[in-house]
């Protein structure tokens, strides 16, 4: 069932417009390192400002448990988004209250609220009512483009939609839903999907789903030495999650019985040490005390040649440390040929995400999602509860 989009909104000139964003971004040095997220709001800012709606953005940033913590403050953010915006944007060190109450009644039509970090609230990730209904004395009006955080049952995400007038998804949610919806529903064949990253227990749900809708599954990363070492060859000290074998051989039967090549790491980069200026040695077999870190050129020249024959790509996890330059090259190997694919392309958040920017491919995919877990649980089928409250009120 398609949710309600911004359109359906009836704005008049100076309704205020609360707007969940996710923009819990990178900060360095109380600046903010990097502003994707910041801009993929964008869209849904200035097409309700358009309408002369008085924005109330609120978001999340990092996870402060319910405690003011001045290092996890939005007011830098808020500082972002005006640059980016080349407007005046009101910072508010408060998340609900008479104070904000009173300066959004203050904001003109168009204006532009910013609110302080949601999860310095207790209330908002315990979900409580009370809090609910303090975030609803701010709009009537709501709207979720927060879709990094959509997986998430807090107060602002699923409790506050059924206690509104009228709520939407923004433009940023609408986009994510439809790349990443015709994955689940309509995956162009042959589909190829990568799998890289620390954890078989992570993306467990993942490898299930993508196994009914591709033809091939390549996987790297550190939970490939767990795949390798259910197989039987031996993985040095590479990261290996113990309890994780016979999950691990599971997935490979199911994989197996539905026809999906696996493919699994034939050389590897390995060190003994996981640092920058490590020894780094290319090799087939790993020899105890040494560990799997990226994989090597000969998986590379592999992967490479299933991604270049595929009509449609997905990929989630990097291949090795890539922020180390002796185990970045597999993970900017995928990087490349997944930006060299011309069908469709899915890169899922998170680390993924980090790695195309890095290597300044970004532009060069079809999607890069902005969600991780939430993008993760989308895939696997689950409803998320950010979706489920808006589909709700319908
Ligand atoms: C993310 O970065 O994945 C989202 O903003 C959600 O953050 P969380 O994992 O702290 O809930």
């Amino acid at each position: 069932m398609s949710l309600p989009s911004i359109d359906t909104l009836d704005i008049q000139p100076g309704d205020p417009v609360y707007v969940r964003v996710d923009f819990n971004v990178p900060l360095d040095d109380g600046n903010v390192s990097d502003d994707t997220r910041i801009r993929a709001a964008l869209p849904t800012i200035q097409a309700l400002r358009d309408r002369q709606a008085s924005l109330v953005l609120a978001s999340h940033l990092g996870r402060p448990k319910g405690k003011r913590n001045p290092r996890l403050s939005l007011e830098p953010v808020a500082a972002r988004l005006a640059e980016l915006l080349d407007a005046d944007i009101v910072f508010v060190p408060d998340v609900v209250g008479d104070n904000v109450e009173q300066l959004i009644r203050d904001l003109p039509p168009g204006g532009i609220m910013v609110t302080e970090n949601l999860r310095f609230h207790p209330g908002e990730k315990s979900g409580e009512t009370e809090f609910s209904n303090a975030l609803s004395r701010l709009a009537r009006i709501y709207v979720n483009d927060a879709f990094g955080a959509m997986h998430r049952a807090h107060a602002s995400i699923s409790g506050l939609p059924p206690l509104m007038e009228q709520t939407a998804i923004g433009l940023l949610v609408q986009r994510e839903l439809d790349a990443l919806g015709r994955l689940l529903e309509s995956p162009p064949r042959p589909m190829v999907g990568i799998l890289g990253g620390a954890k078989v227990s992570d993306k467990i749900g993942v490898i299930d789903s993508l196994a009914q809708r591709c033809d091939t599954l390549l996987i790297g990363g550190a939970m490939a030495y767990t795949f390798l070492k259910a197989r039987g060859v031996a993985v040095g000290s590479s990261l290996v999650e113990e309890d994780k074998l016979l999950l691990a051989t599971r997935v490979l039967e199911r994989c197996a019985e539905k026809n999906v090549e696996v493919l699994l790491p034939t050389d590897h980069v390995v060190a003994q040490e996981i640092k920058e200026d490590a020894e780094a040695r290319e090799t087939d077999t790993i020899e105890d005390g040494w560990m799997g870190l990226d994989i090597g050129p000969q998986t590379r020249a592999r992967y490479i040649e299933a991604i270049k024959t595929a009509s449609g790509v997905f990929w989630n996890g990097p291949m090795g440390v890539f922020e180390m330059a002796p185990f970045s090259k597999g993970t900017r190997a995928i990087a490349e040929a997944v930006a060299a694919n011309e069908g469709y392309t899915v890169v899922g958040g998170g680390d993924s995400a980090a790695a195309m920017r890095k290597f300044d491919l970004h532009e060069k995919v079809g999607h890069v999602s902005t969600g991780g877990g939430a993008s993760l649980e989308f895939l696997e089928g689950k409803e998320l509860p950010g979706l489920k409250a808006i589909r709700g009120r319908r």
